[in-house]
């Protein structure tokens, strides 16, 4: 089978299941290209020259397994190739934290102009999961010292890991904190954070790939406020 007929099977395995995107991808040829590309090792955004190449029998037989997983356990894409890019940069994923797809990624693209005056010296990245907005930040801002703050483990765990994948070690700190119950006496210049705000009703009708990220990173209170407001 060629690179593009898998391709054109995946979108219609998807589309028949009628799965939810919003993981880093938008549609069921995103997604499809997103889990085939990664799996095979290809730039999905350069390697369209290979999609007249034949895949081998192992190559079918590891993207069925995982076509399957999408689709009959609803899990994102990112969880299942174990990468997911933000702000043009791939991040090591899991379980253990949210998918990255905060629209903050615009914001330090753009180094927060016209918000931030100058440019930052040190920056806190609060509830940072991954860590990837914290991360950004570090490679947009060269000289900048960078706290990761989140009050689960395991997600400080992952940052750290996207912390040496991106060579920030010298510069970015993970710090277990209740919001900013750990951080007293420090100041920063830039606060940035995507905190949860979903409400406790509202996430259990949320679409199944929701169930696979922690609870944690979603619910925020009885009406999805409870953090935001705390942190304000
Ligand atoms: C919406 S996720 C965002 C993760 C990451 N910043 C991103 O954009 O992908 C919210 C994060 O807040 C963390 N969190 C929840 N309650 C917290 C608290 N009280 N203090 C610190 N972090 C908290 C969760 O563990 C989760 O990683």
């Amino acid at each position: 089978m060629l690179l593009k007929e898998y391709v054109e099977f995946t979108v219609s395995e998807f589309s028949e299941a009628d799965l939810h995107y919003g993981h880093g991808t938008g549609t069921a040829l995103d997604d499809a290209v997103y889990l085939i590309y990664v799996t095979l090792g290809l730039e999905f955004d350069q390697d369209f020259r290979e999609s007249n190449r034949t895949l081998s029998e192992s190559e079918i037989s590891l993207l069925n397994q995982r076509v399957e997983q999408r689709v009959s356990e609803r899990r994102p894409v990112a969880y299942i190739v174990g990468e997911a890019w933000f702000c043009g940069q791939p991040y090591t994923i899991d379980e253990r934290a949210l998918i990255p797809r905060s629209p903050i990624a615009e914001l330090i693209q753009q180094r927060f102009a016209p918000l931030l005056q100058s440019t930052p010296g040190r920056i806190l990245d609060l509830c940072c999961g991954s860590g990837c907005i914290g991360i950004a930040c570090a490679l947009e801002f060269e000289a900048a010292k960078v706290d990761l703050v989140d009050l689960s483990s395991k997600c400080l765990e992952l940052a750290k890991i996207n912390m040496r994948r991106h060579g920030t070690f010298d510069r970015v700190r993970a710090v277990r904190s209740d919001l900013f119950s750990n951080l007293s006496g420090q100041r920063y210049d830039l606060v940035v954070s995507n905190p949860p705000y979903v409400s406790e009703q509202e996430v259990d009708s949320l679409p199944e790939e929701f169930r696979h990220e922690p609870r944690m990173g979603l619910v925020s209170g009885e009406e999805g406020l409870a953090i935001p407001l705390k942190i304000l």
